[in-house]
């Protein structure tokens, strides 16, 4: 069974492509929408968040961990490894995927994210460890307005305030580098410059996911969600993405 975590919806993303590239894995969704947005969070709160959720997802059966989290995978330490019972090769995070999808790019690139994943510096170390360097731009109000259900005009005003003074058709790429960023990505889309092509990593993922996993996960798409607080937003994408699936959620006390 394969675990995947995030704050809350964002991840739902990834896992919409993950279910698309490997329908029959059984798989165990963790939201953790009491504690989001995860994005303000300092590193030692992320660093225990992250424990907390994967320790959940393994008591819930999964064997392979997905983190659909950009925010914590400066937290996903090899330490972790030793605190968790976790090898390398049984976790797939959001940074590695994503970066080599750009190895062979000469595109310009901007990477919006959470201040979290901002700071920690961990997309413009391993850009630049493939020879890049690139620009960011953190945006501290978007995941948890997302993560609300905040209304449409909402989202483009905080998408516009963050772009204000950004000359958006100097780069070629704007990368989503939060999980709940492609949630709205028609807004973003209205707000740069149409010769910005905007870059999901969900399906780069995925790809990553199945060359990971696919030869250890044999299931009957078995699709399990559990939240650590009601959510109607979060219940609403639920249905949206997975309209078929009939599946109900846990909520946690
Ligand atoms: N979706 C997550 C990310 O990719 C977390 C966003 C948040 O909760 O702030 O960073």
């Amino acid at each position: 069974m394969i675990g995947v975590f995030d704050s809350g919806s964002g991840g739902l993303t990834v896992l919409r492509a993950i279910r698309e590239a490997m329908p029959s894995a059984d798989v165990i969704y963790f939201g953790d929408t009491k504690n989001a947005p995860y994005g303000l969070r300092s590193r030692a709160e992320l660093s225990r968040l992250t424990v907390e959720a994967i320790a959940r997802l393994h008591r819930g059966g999964a064997q392979n961990i997905v983190s659909a989290c950009n925010s914590v995978s400066a937290s996903l330490a090899v330490s972790l490894f030793d605190v968790l019972p976790l090898a390398p090769g049984n976790l797939v995070e959001m940074v590695g995927p994503t970066v080599s999808h750009f190895k062979d790019s000469r595109s310009r690139i901007l990477l919006v994210a959470t201040p979290a994943t901002i700071a920690s510096e961990i997309y413009q170390n391993a850009f630049q460890m493939i020879g890049k360097e690139i620009d960011t731009l953190a945006i501290p109000e978007l995941a948890g307005a997302i993560e609300s259900g905040a209304s449409d005009t909402e989202i483009e005003r905080i998408i516009r305030d963050a772009f204000a003074g950004i000359e958006s058709n100097a780069y070629d790429e704007l990368i989503l580098a939060c999980t709940h960023y492609p949630l709205v990505q028609p807004v973003f889309n209205r707000v740069l410059s149409e010769k910005v092509s905007i870059f999901d990593p969900a399906s780069a993922v995925a790809d990553r996911v199945v060359r990971q996993f696919a030869s250890r996960e044999t299931g009957t798409g078995l699709l399990r969600f559990v939240i650590s607080k009601d959510s109607a937003p979060f219940r609403a994408r639920v249905a949206e993405f997975f309209p078929t699936s009939g599946v109900a959620i846990e909520v946690l006390d």
